[in-house]
């Protein structure tokens, strides 16, 4: 069932003479539960989507749809609607925005001292207390910002974001400024809100690592446009635009490629022969790997590997006869597919 549906929605900004078209037509499909990630280069519009869909930000046409109890437009919204819907849409970012003067404690509670609600102290505070464990900020309670890691001032937004018990979080380059293992870590906790909390999740990122990690859904942005939306493994596997194949392969590549001929293997969760080590005994060929790249969707291993096509035409004959003897499925690509850009890398 979908909980988000964003459709046709166009965004440009005017800057003096100059109009900059930054979100051209674009739909999307979230559903309930979803780990959505949303993905483009700098300036592609991403964060100006997110901020359309918890309305800092009001689009030039299309609309955006919540489904909640009931159906709601998101662009229409004025008033106590609108500042209730922002409580089941909340957010964190990049620079993570807590209130330097404020307590971890003080910074989780801020949200609710902005409601009415705020005389419940006792409720509240096991509420506060309850997610400060949540998130694995224990004994942390009354440390200032100043006194914390990025990882763990991330970890304070994110209970401070959960304290009205969203349906939808948005996260806005949240781990682009942490390194990677504490970037890993952050997602890991999101992905377990999203299991035990049954949290929406809408990722927008720069780094394909990101959404491979978490994510089951992926919208591909270029030149503004959804290029690509679907399953995470299905999009990765088969890449049909030259602006995914850029943003999925970029990093991986370990060769240098002159216009050679590559056959590209997919793992679907389903393998745990070791592919190379076999080709390499049993064909009696040393096999030049150009592209490696693996990860975990739904506990299922998912891969692709690209390996040079071999020299000599008896070599090509050998190998491919052995792969069709062990019913191993593979496809011959060219090398430009891995993206022009990446060409003598
Ligand atoms: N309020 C604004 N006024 C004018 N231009 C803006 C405004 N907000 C964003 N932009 C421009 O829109 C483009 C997309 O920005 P943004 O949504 O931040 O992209 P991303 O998050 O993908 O890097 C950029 O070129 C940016 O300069
Ligand atoms: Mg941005």
């Amino acid at each position: 069932m979908s909980i988000l549906q964003i459709k046709n929605l166009s965004k440009s900004f005017k800057t003096g003479k100059n109009v900059t078209s930054v979100l051209d037509g674009i739909s999307l499909e979230i559903n309930k539960g979803d780990i959505f990630g949303v993905i483009g280069l700098s300036g592609e519009g991403k964060s100006t989507l997110v901020r359309c869909i918890n309305r800092l930000e009001q689009a030039d046409s299309g609309s955006i749809y919540f489904n909640d109890d009931e159906i709601i437009e998101v662009g229409l919204l004025y008033g106590s609607s609108l500042r209730n819907y922002r409580k089941k849409v909340s957010m964190i970012f990049q620079d993570f925005n807590l209130l330097n003067q404020k307590t971890v404690y003080q910074n989780i509670e801020f949200p609710l001292t902005l409601g009415k609600h705020h005389h419940k102290k006792a409720e509240n505070a096991s509420r506060i207390n309850e997610l400060i464990k949540l998130v694995g900020l224990s004994g942390k309670e009354n440390s200032y910002p100043s006194e914390l890691s990025g990882g763990q001032k991330q970890r304070v937004a994110i209970a401070r974001a959960l304290i009205n018990n969203p349906k939808i979080l948005l996260c806005d380059e949240a781990t682009s400024a942490l390194d990677p293992t504490t970037a890993e870590q952050i997602l890991d906790l999101l992905k377990n809100l999203n299991k035990e909390l049954g949290l929406t999740i809408i990722i927008i990122a720069h780094q394909m690592s990101v959404i491979e990690r978490i994510c089951n859904k992926v919208a591909i942005l270029s030149e503004h446009k959804v290029v690509e939306c679907g399953d995470v493994s299905e999009v990765f596997l088969n890449p049909q635009t030259e602006a995914a194949r850029k943003l999925i392969y970029s990093g991986h590549v370990v060769t240098k490629l002159h216009d050679s001929k590559l056959i590209k293997f997919e793992f679907n969760g389903d393998t745990n022969q070791p592919l190379i080590a076999n080709i390499i005994q049993e064909c009696n060929i040393l096999v030049s790997i150009v592209y490696a790249n693996s990860w975990v969707v739904d506990d299922k291993i998912y891969g692709q590997l690209m390996i040079k096509l071999p020299y000599h035409e008896k070599d090509i004959d050998r190998l491919k006869t052995y792969l069709d003897l062990k019913n191993i499925a593979y496809k011959e690509v060219e090398s430009d597919e891995l993206g022009d850009s990446l060409k003598g890398r």
